[in-house]
């Protein structure tokens, strides 16, 4: 399980005048949130409410001011930033920022299994090889040879997931996956995603503004807003009988998703 205890993270905007830190801008105030084991949890809320800074958290990115991060118990700090990347991985909204535009995609996904192996942390064996791992993510292995900026949007968040995936993480943050996607890819992405939890039991915090979108996908929910959770439970209960105006709000607005 992963669990964040108090979590606050206050980013300073402006420099302000004789070296002061100038404004504060509260990103995260208090959040307390767990992950169970194979479970998809969502994380919902509108632009700029905290979710990114969130999910950099939660995967060591950025530390928080206060607060911790637990992974079955071991506080995140604990594990060497290779042991972090086994244990929860991170895909971001857009890909090419986060894909090495000058590695082969092959390659992306053989270094990040053989750093699976050097940590010499079991793997299961159908994950062991460049051409499996990309036939799990539906890409055709042909693309092996062509650089992330020569796939499609859809290809390269494929790319992007498969990589994170390949260290064989039990927990991954889905940080706007589908955002820049048409409905369609959109829709084919979250239905693997859906495969790969149930075949591998791999954890999923999946984050997106979209509250129909986390209805589809999760089995719990947390609602964030202005840098704090306004109301969390099973997905059924937030969504079905919602006790915050804003999740009502949320609500109404359709995800055009057809799933
Ligand atoms: N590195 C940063 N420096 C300054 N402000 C930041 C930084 N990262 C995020 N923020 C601010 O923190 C708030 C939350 O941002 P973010 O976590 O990206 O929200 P979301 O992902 O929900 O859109 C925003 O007001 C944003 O401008
Ligand atoms: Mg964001």
């Amino acid at each position: 399980m992963i669990e964040l205890k108090n979590i606050s993270k206050t980013f300073y905007t402006e420099k302000g005048p004789f070296f002061s830190r100038g404004k504060a801008k509260e990103a995260c105030g208090n959040i307390n949130m767990t992950i169970g084991a194979g479970e998809i949890v969502s994380l919902v809320g509108e632009s700029g409410c905290g979710k990114t800074t969130l999910a950099r958290i939660i995967s060591g990115l950025i530390p928080p001011d206060s607060g911790g991060v637990f992974i079955e118990g071991t506080a995140l700090e604990k594990y060497s930033p290779l042991r972090r990347a086994s244990k929860v991985g991170i895909v971001f909204q857009n890909p090419h920022e986060s894909l090495n535009p000058m590695l082969k995609s092959g390659f992306i996904i053989k270094e990040a299994v053989k750093n699976r192996m050097r940590l010499g942390e079991k793997m299961p064996p159908e994950l062991s090889s460049v051409e499996n791992i990309f036939s799990e993510f539906s890409l055709d292995i042909k693309l092996a040879s062509s650089r992330p900026g020569c796939l499609s949007g859809g290809q390269r968040q494929r790319l992007a997931a498969a990589r994170s995936f390949a260290m064989f993480p039990s927990y991954l943050v889905l940080d706007e996956v589908t955002s820049s996607l048409d409905v369609s890819t959109a829709a084919s992405l979250i239905k693997l995603f859906k495969k790969i939890n149930a075949r591998y039991g791999t954890a999923m915090l999946f984050i997106t503004h979209d509250l129909v979108l986390a209805e589809i996908i999760s089995e719990r929910m947390y609602v964030m807003k202005d840098g704090e959770i306004v109301e969390s439970g099973d997905t059924w209960e937030v969504f079905g009988r919602p006790k915050h105006p804003y999740v009502r709000q949320l609500k109404s607005v359709g995800s055009g998703l057809d799933i």
